[in-house]
């Protein structure tokens, strides 16, 4: 066992963390596991650091880096609707937080992105070769803060999502510059990067705190339509978004040739003649988003987007509604509307 695993919560300073500032509204969400959440916080400290001062430093990078902590919240809220928050919870969302930075850490490599949580990305800072690295330490090491849980099936569920994240991305890879795709296969590569971790951290939250397999899968599709929702307005704020609110590299999608719902939906949309050259002005690299903007206004490719968005978290929103009332239910309908109408 690692030195890492066996350090307490009394090894590290203590107060409040201070690693991520909220978003507006996120905070008011996030009430009802505040105290999980900072413990969740902690874990993530404790157990990112090193005693060699290289090693030390990238992983405080990966931890400093702050973020929206969604997953974490995701699996505490969904654990609080329904039952009691133990240990287990705690260690396994700071898991599933550490996945989630160590895909994020790699994805910025495939995207050559500078910015990321208004901070310089790790592949800015030291290279592709040491950020691959710290990706791959954030992977392993999740999986063994995850088995201090002492659950198989959790971590055959974290096992699975984590693998469909990959296969996404590298479905996304493999489709760059494909933007004829259709809707649905667009819909599945979204599903498999971003929806899957989402729809397991809440069927793991529901899970830990003794739901049946009934309310799971209904916790774990409220997190999946939720991932789609995040993901399609994450493609939109890639094209419309202000950087300084977002944090991060806006306009990648475009430069890496994702096919994007506003792009697919606007070239399925337009005038056939002009398809060619919308074609053309996506293959060329001196296009940025206001080039792409004007067509994509004409056939209102971004309502549309934010449409779809809608319709996928709709089942999602009814979902928190039927759920007995608590303040963690409440939460969770409060946290499909901060998806839906998010600038971060
Ligand atoms: C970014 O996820 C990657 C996507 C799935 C769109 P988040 O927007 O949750 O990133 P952080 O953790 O808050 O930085
Ligand atoms: C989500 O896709 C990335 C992962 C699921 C790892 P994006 O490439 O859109 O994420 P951002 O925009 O870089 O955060
Ligand atoms: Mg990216
Ligand atoms: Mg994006």
């Amino acid at each position: 066992m690692s030195q890492t695993a066996s350090r307490t919560d009394d090894d590290v300073e203590t107060g409040a963390p201070q690693s991520s500032v909220k978003p507006n509204g996120l905070e008011l969400i996030y009430e009802p596991i505040r105290t999980e959440m900072e413990s969740v916080e902690l874990m993530l400290r404790r157990e990112l650091s090193n005693e060699v001062p290289f090693v030390d430093e990238l992983l405080k990078h990966s931890w400093l880096l702050g973020g929206k902590r969604i997953r974490p919240a995701f699996l505490l809220l969904c654990g609080a609707s329904c039952g009691t928050i133990g240990q287990s919870h705690r260690q396994i969302a700071a898991a599933l937080e550490m996945i989630h930075t160590a895909t994020l850490i790699h994805d910025d490599i495939l995207d050559e992105a500078l910015t990321r949580r208004h901070r310089a990305t790790a592949n800015s800072t030291w290279g592709n070769k040491t950020s691959v690295l710290l990706g791959d330490y954030l992977f392993t090491h999740s999986f063994h803060i995850a088995s201090l849980a002492e659950s198989c099936e959790a971590l055959r569920m974290l096992a699975v999502a984590s693998n469909r994240v990959c296969e996404g991305e590298m479905r996304q890879n493999a489709w760059q510059g494909k933007f004829d795709l259709t809707e649905a296969d667009y819909l599945l590569m979204i599903t498999e990067k971003t929806a899957e971790l989402c729809g397991v951290s809440c069927r793991l939250g529901a899970f830990l705190s003794g739901a049946s397999q009934e309310q799971a899968d209904n916790y774990e599709s409220y997190g999946r339509g939720l991932g789609v929702a995040f993901q399609v307005i994450d493609d939109v704020l890639d094209l419309v978004g202000k950087p300084n609110q977002v944090g991060k590299t806006l306009g990648t999608d475009l430069v890496n040739q994702k096919p994007t719902l506003p792009v697919i939906h606007c070239l399925q949309n337009m005038d056939p003649t002009l398809q060619e050259e919308f074609k053309l002005i996506l293959a060329d690299p001196s296009s940025n988003c206001d080039t792409l903007m004007p067509f994509l206004d004409k056939t209102d490719s971004i309502a549309y987007a934010r449409s779809v968005a809608e319709n996928h978290a709709k089942e999602a929103i009814e979902f928190a509604e039927s759920l007995p009332t608590n303040p963690a239910a409440t939460s969770l309908r409060g946290l499909a509307e901060f998806v839906l109408r998010r600038s971060h």
